[in-house]
C-alpha cells in the first residue's frame, strides 16, 4: 500500500523547517535561491552549509550577479565546503541560466544544465515549479528503504529505491503540492525518520511503515560492507616572504580540489616520503623546519602531510620558480578545508620566530 501523502503534508504544515532557502507557506519559491541550497547541499549538511548559503546570497543576491562574478571569488567563497567541482559548476550554470533569462522549469531542460544530476533536477523542479516527481536523495533512500522494508544492499538496491519512491507521490494530494510534498519527505528523513533511533512513535507515516512493522526500521537500509579507505602522504611547503605573503599556486583545472589554491608541495602517494625525498619538492633549498603533521579524510583516502615552513630572506623572491606560485595575501585565496589546516599549522609556528 502507497502511505497517505495527506499525513505526511498535515505533519509537514506543524513540523516543517525553518531554513534560509525556504519560502514561507503560500509564498512563491525562488529558483535561484533554491538551486543554490540544492547544489551545497549535495554531500554536505544542512548545519555546514547555512553560514555559505547566507554569504553567497550576500555577495551575489541574483544568478546574473553570480554569473558576471570572477571565477576565483566563487571558489575563495567557496573555500572550505569541499566538493570543489560543484563551486565550477555552480558558476559555469549560473552563466547559462544569465544566457538564457531563466531557469528552465522541466526535469529534463535543468539536466542539461552544468553540474545538475538526476536527484537535482528533480529538487529544483519539484521544489521550485511544483512538477511532481520525488527527488531521491540519501534522506528519501533511508525512508522509503523502511516505507517497503526493503533488505537488499545500497548501493545495489538504488534503482530499486528509486523505482518505489517515484510511486510516493502518486495520491492526489502529493500531486497538488509537490514543492511541499518533496521537502516534507527531506524533513521526514532529517528529524524522525533518522538513520540511528529513528522516531517512529511520532511519524506520520507510522502505520504504513513495513519496516516498523517488522521492527527493523532502525537497521535499513542495509549497506554493502565499504572498502578500507586508503591513506596518502605529502609534504606542503609554507614559504612566506618579509612582507608576510605566503607561496602559493592554484591547482589544475581538473582533479581532486581543481582551480584551488594550495602551497607547493609534493606528490601525495601510497608511502611516507622521507624529509628528504620530500624536501626535493620544495621551492628553495631551505632551511625548512618540519612544524607537524595535518590529517585529512576525503570520501576516497585519508590524507597526511608534513607541513614545512620557512622565511624567505629579503630580496629572494625572485629565484622562487614561477610553477611553485607566486607570494600573495592568504585572505583573498581559494583555500580548501586540507590546506586551511596547513596554513593554521604553520602560522602558529611561523609567529614563533
Ligand atoms: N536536503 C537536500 N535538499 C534539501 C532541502 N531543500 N531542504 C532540506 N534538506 C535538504
Amino acid at each position: 500500500m502507497t502511505p497517505n501523502a495527506s499525513d505526511l503534508l498535515r505533519w509537514y504544515d506543524t513540523h516543517r523547517r525553518t531554513l534560509p532557502w525556504r519560502s514561507l507557506p503560500g509564498h512563491r519559491p525562488d529558483p535561484y535561491a533554491v538551486w543554490l541550497s540544492e547544489i551545497m547541499l549535495q554531500q554536505t549538511t544542512v548545519k555546514a552549509v547555512i553560514a555559505y548559503y547566507e554569504r553567497f546570497l550576500t555577495h551575489y543576491p541574483t544568478v546574473q550577479d553570480l554569473a558576471a562574478a570572477p571565477q576565483e571569488d566563487v571558489l575563495h567563497l567557496w573555500a572550505g565546503l569541499g566538493y570543489y567541482a560543484r563551486a565550477r559548476n555552480l558558476h559555469a550554470c549560473a552563466k547559462r541560466v544569465a544566457d538564457l533569462g531563466q531557469f528552465p522549469d522541466t526535469v529534463e531542460e535543468l539536466l542539461k544544465l552544468p553540474g545538475i544530476g538526476a536527484y537535482t533536477a528533480r529538487a529544483i523542479a519539484s521544489i521550485a515549479f511544483g512538477v511532481p516527481v520525488v527527488p531521491v536523495d540519501g534522506n528519501v533512500e533511508r525512508v522509503t528503504s523502511r516505507l517497503f522494508a526493503i533488505e537488499d544492499s545500497l548501493p545495489a538496491s538504488r534503482p530499486l529505491l528509486a523505482r518505489q519512491a517515484a510511486l510516493l507521490n502518486h495520491p492526489k494530494a502529493a500531486q497538488k503540492r509537490p514543492s511541499d510534498f518533496a521537502q516534507a519527505l527531506f524533513d521526514l528523513g532529517a528529524t524522525i525518520c533518522t538513520p540511528r533511533n529513528p522516531s517512529c512513535l511520532t511519524c506520520p507515516w507510522r502505520a504504513a511503515c513495513q519496516g516498523h512493522a517488522k521492527g527493523i526500521a532502525s537497521t535499513l537500509p542495509r549497506k554493502a560492507p565499504k572498502q578500507a579507505r586508503p591513506t596518502r602522504y605529502g609534504a606542503h611547503f609554507v614559504l612566506q616572504d618579509e612582507t608576510g605573503h605566503i607561496l602559493m599556486r592554484k591547482r589544475p583545472e581538473k582533479g581532486l580540489l581543481g582551480g584551488m589554491d594550495e602551497f607547493p608541495g609534493t606528490a601525495w602517494q601510497s608511502t611516507p616520503w622521507t624529509e628528504k625525498e620530500a624536501i626535493a619538492s620544495a621551492p628553495f633549498l631551505g632551511p625548512w623546519k618540519a612544524c607537524g603533521e595535518v590529517t585529512h579524510v576525503f570520501t576516497h583516502f585519508t590524507l597526511r602531510l608534513m607541513i614545512y615552513t620557512a622565511t624567505l630572506p629579503a630580496g629572494h623572491n625572485a629565484g622562487i620558480d614561477p610553477s611553485f606560485g607566486t607570494f600573495r595575501s592568504t585572505e583573498r585565496a581559494a583555500l580548501p578545508g586540507v590546506m586551511k589546516k596547513c596554513l593554521a599549522l604553520a602560522v602558529a609556528d611561523l609567529e614563533t620566530r
